[in-house]
């Protein structure tokens, strides 16, 4: 078996309450996350990624919790904004000597040779998101300072529709000007998103656009109305070994699932 050169895990959408009594949906966040850590930490991932929705009420107090809850994790994590949260708030817990900005949280790292971005695409107030014409300027110029390199690009909200209309309707609102920039830059290997709480796999230009599992309550892929399933809490894991990525979603309740093979889709215009 080919060593393994990197692994990483992509969770999203924790929804941590500052009020630890609270549910969404009947659903315990806060125990969901701390079930999941000896999971991840047994991975021995490089590194983690939180896609978004770390909290669910936008509160101080829950990002407090998230911080928490998160101390027994043993690899490094990035943490993205969603639409539930909030960037002032957030920046006051996780970075106190920092002003506390509402700016857009994104930052560009580097591991084992691949590049990862992490974009905002929240826009404050709004369930739906998009990039400013100033983000999409950054990202251009981030993919062109690691052109050549394997890059993975992590947003919130979902890029391309998924076909379930109201998810769609609160997705990234301006996709056009995202999708162009990423043309430029065929190296971006995939662009992996939360927001959808559910699994979905394409492939759209030279990358794959995946979206995983909550790592809460999940949204059901049929109905066209807001609907929860009973669907067991997941995320995913990403191993890059002998110059082939694998990937496998891990459900909280023991299934390992091995990703579906990606088929094609016909170009997508809203
Ligand atoms: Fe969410
Ligand atoms: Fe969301």
């Amino acid at each position: 078996m080919a060593q393994v050169d990197l692994r990483f895990v992509h969770i999203s959408d924790l929804h941590i309450l500052a009020d630890p009594d609270r549910r969404q949906y009947g659903v315990d966040t806060g125990a969901i996350l701390r079930q999941a850590i000896p999971l991840l930490n047994s991975l021995r991932p490089d590194f983690v990624v939180a896609g978004g929705d770390l909290s669910g009420d936008g509160s101080e107090d829950s990002y407090r919790r998230l911080q928490q809850i998160l101390q027994p994790l043993a690899a490094p994590i990035h943490l993205l904004m969603g639409n539930h949260d909030d960037r002032t708030k957030f920046r006051r817990i996780f970075h106190p000597h920092a002003t506390p900005t509402a700016d857009p949280v994104e930052a560009a790292f580097e591991v084992g040779g691949m590049r990862f971005v992490l974009l905002d695409s929240s826009l404050p107030g709004k369930e739906e998101g998009a990039f400013s014409a100033d983000q999409l300027r950054w990202l251009d110029r981030e993919l062109g300072a690691s052109a050549g390199r394997l890059t993975w690009v992590f947003l919130h909200h979902q890029p391309l529709p998924i076909y379930v209309r109201w998810l769609d309707q609160i997705g990234l609102s301006n996709p056009e000007a995202f999708l162009a920039t990423l043309a430029c830059h065929p190296h971006v290997a995939a662009v992996a998103y939360g927001h959808v709480h559910q699994a979905r796999s394409w492939r759209y230009g030279s990358a794959l656009f995946i979206g995983l599992p909550a790592l809460a309550f999940q949204f059901s892929p049929i109905s066209q109305e807001p609907e929860v399933t009973q669907d067991s809490p997941g995320f995913r894991v990403i191993e890059i070994a002998g110059g082939e990525m694998r990937h496998w979603l891990y459900f909280l309740d023991g299934r390992i699932v091995s990703e579906p093979r990606l088929s094609a889709i016909p170009v997508y215009v809203r």
